[in-house]
This record gives C-alpha cells, structure tokens and sequence, in this order.
C-alpha cells in the first residue's frame, strides 16, 4: 500500500496530470475502470484559482466521484502559492501537488515548472512555504508532494540533492519523471535514475513516472528503481483500463488480458457521456475528436470511425458513429474483465444510473 503522508492510496497506481486531457469527466472514467489510487487535476495557475477566472476553477472543478484528488498548482518563490494551496483545499483537493517539471516555454517563462529545477535552494524554501501555509490550514490532514524531473540538462542532474531538500522542507513524496527538461519528451525516461533519487532521500516515497504504457511496464519501473509508487500519462489516454490491469498484476503475478473491442467501445461511450454531463456541448465534441485516435492506437484498423468522430459536429451524431461500430459477434467480457473489479464497477453503475 502507498502511504502518502496522512493518506492512504488504495494502489500505489496513479493517473498524471496531462493538461487539456485529464479533466474530471476522464479522471472519473478511469476511476470507474478501476485500479486508480489517486489522480491529479491538470497544473492550475494560482492567480487564476484565487481571482476565481472561469477558466482556473473550471479546471478545478470536481465531485463526490473524483476521490482521492491531487491539485497540482505551479508558480515560482514570488507567486501566491501557500494562498492557492489552502483555496485548493477549501475546494475538494485531498493531496496538493506542486509542479517542478512542466518544460513548456508558456510556464517555464514565468518562473515555473521546471524552472524550478534551476534553483534548488529557492525551490527548496518555495516548498517550505507551501508545506506550513497547507499544515496549518487543514491541521495536517492534507499532505503536499512535488513533481519533478531528473534535472534540467544532462549538465545539472540536480533531481537527488533536490528531493533530499524538499524532504526535508516537509514534502511527503515526490513524483519524478525519468528525463531532463531539455529532452522534453524525446528518448526514453530513465528507470535507473530514478533509482538514484529513491536512493537519496530517507523515508518518503517516491513515485516514478515515465513510458509506462503496458502493465508489465509498472512492475519493472518498480523493480528497477525501488520506485513505491507509479504514475501513467499517456498510457492511461489509450488504455484507460490499464491501472485495472496492472494492479491485477501487481497484486496477483498475473497478467490479465486486454478488454475485447467491444468492451473498448463501450469505455469510449462511456467517455462520452462523461463528457456531455461535465462539458458543454462545443468542448465535448471537441474532446472527443481529439482523443479518438489516442483509443484508436491500440484496436486494429478503425481508421472509418476515427475519421467519421472528427467529422461529427454533435454528440448525438459520434455517439451513433461510435455505437454502430458494436461488432454482433464481439466477446463482452474477458476472463479477467471489468465485470471482476469490484467497488470500480458499482462506481461506475452509480455514474452509468445518474447519466440514464
Ligand atoms: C500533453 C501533455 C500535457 C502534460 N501536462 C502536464 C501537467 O499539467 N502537469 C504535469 O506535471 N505534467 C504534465 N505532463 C507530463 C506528464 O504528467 C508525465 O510526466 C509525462 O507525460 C511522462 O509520463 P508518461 O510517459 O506516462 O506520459 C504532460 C504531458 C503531456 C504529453
């Protein structure tokens, strides 16, 4: 079991924030699909949140369904984070999160994400703030984590004297993905490296992060870097089940096998209907044009109704598109399929009841 602090994962399994995708409806589809221990709204901008912007607190927004709940805000020594991070807790997050590794000019230019990295000892201090600011406003029930990356270039690997320092500033884990900020997302993340921040800090947990795409993936990230904890981005855009299917593996050494094609339809309806309870109308067809090939990715040679969902301009019209590829003879449930999982599927017929 992965403890953070003063909360308790149900796996050591959790969903990345990917900004533009890992919005409540898609949180709460993962969540349904079962294995999830904690997922994390995408960065938020602590000006936005407390001048209270349409905007930053749409991206805030969650419910009931969308529990345990990281918020992750970004900023830099000057910015009003402890002040954001107590509106975050006034408004559902269980866990506050703060950004050290975004590498996009927009963040980095205002002293943020990965910024961060540059300056251990501000970041270190930064962190502090934020620590004392959420211990004092929730009585310690909320813990405060960091995700960060290896360093920003291969020249400044700064990312084991930086935990050690956020350690002891209070953090209670910390994420880290296996690159620098210079690759971005070129290469692939270092498993080993991470190993050497599990290595440098004393008690808190570290979670690795980084091209974990297959459930096999979360194991060996584990066995590789001593890693207690494992957080998925991409892999969960085109395979949303893959949590169900790696803390099955991780919880019986069994590797279980892929939803059928139908199943997967289904998880993209279901996504829709997310979508149209939690989005208006325009940013739901939107988000769902957008995200039809990442499904796409992994169900053989649907290249028809990837083409007819980009073409669709309303809901009523994909959902039929969608529907209509339900093959007659399809396998509904494989031999270890969601109908095993539990608590995630009476939360997912609780949704299914409030959507009918
Ligand atoms: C489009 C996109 C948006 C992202 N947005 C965020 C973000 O808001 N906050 C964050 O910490 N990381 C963000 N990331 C990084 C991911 O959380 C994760 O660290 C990275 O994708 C590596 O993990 P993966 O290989 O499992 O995807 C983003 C990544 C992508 C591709």
């Amino acid at each position: 079991m992965l403890r953070i602090g003063s909360l308790e994962l149900e796996t050591p399994l959790l969903l990345a924030p990917i900004a533009g995708h890992c919005d409540l409806p898609f949180r709460i589809l993962c969540r349904e699909e079962g294995g999830v221990g904690l997922a994390s709204t995408d960065l938020l901008n602590c000006h936005s949140l407390l001048r209270g912007t349409r905007g930053g607190t749409a991206l805030a927004r969650t419910n009931g369904m969308d529990q345990p709940l990281g918020m992750q805000l970004y900023g830099n020594a000057e910015d009003p984070l402890p002040e954001a991070a107590c509106w975050a807790i006034d408004h559902g997050a269980r866990l506050i999160d703060i950004n050290m590794g975004c590498p996009v000019d927009k963040i980095t230019k205002k002293n943020g994400g990965s910024l961060l990295l540059r300056n251990p000892c501000t970041t270190i201090e930064l962190a502090g703030r934020v620590v004392e600011a959420v211990r004092r406003h929730s009585n310690g029930r909320i813990p405060v984590t960091a995700k960060i990356r290896l360093g920003w270039d291969e020249k400044s690997i700064v990312g084991p004297e930086l935990a050690r320092g956020l350690e002891q500033a209070g953090i209670d884990a910390i994420t880290v993905h296996g690159r620098t900020t210079e690759q971005r997302f070129k290469g692939s993340a270092d498993w080993h490296r991470i190993g050497d921040i599990v290595a440098a800090v004393d008690s808190i947990p570290i979670i690795g992060n980084g091209d974990v795409t297959e459930p096999e993936h979360a194991r060996q990230m584990m066995q590789v870097s001593g890693c207690r904890g494992v957080m998925i981005g991409r892999g969960a855009l085109r395979t949303p089940w893959i949590f169900r299917r790696a803390w099955t593996l991780l919880t019986t050494g069994r590797a279980c096998s892929e939803p059928s094609f139908n199943q997967k339809i289904r998880v993209i309806l279901r996504h829709l209907a997310l979508l149209e309870q939690y989005r208006d109308h325009r940013h739901a067809v939107m988000c769902m044009q957008k995200r039809i090939s990442w499904y796409g990715k992994t169900m053989g040679h649907i290249r028809p109704l990837k083409e007819a969902v980009r073409t669709s301009d309303s809901i009523e019209q994909m959902r039929q598109v969608i529907q209509s590829w339900i093959q007659d003879d399809g396998e509904e449930y494989t031999s270890m399929g969601r109908r095993d999982t539990g608590s995630a599927t009476s939360a997912r017929d609780q949704v299914g009841a409030m959507v009918r």
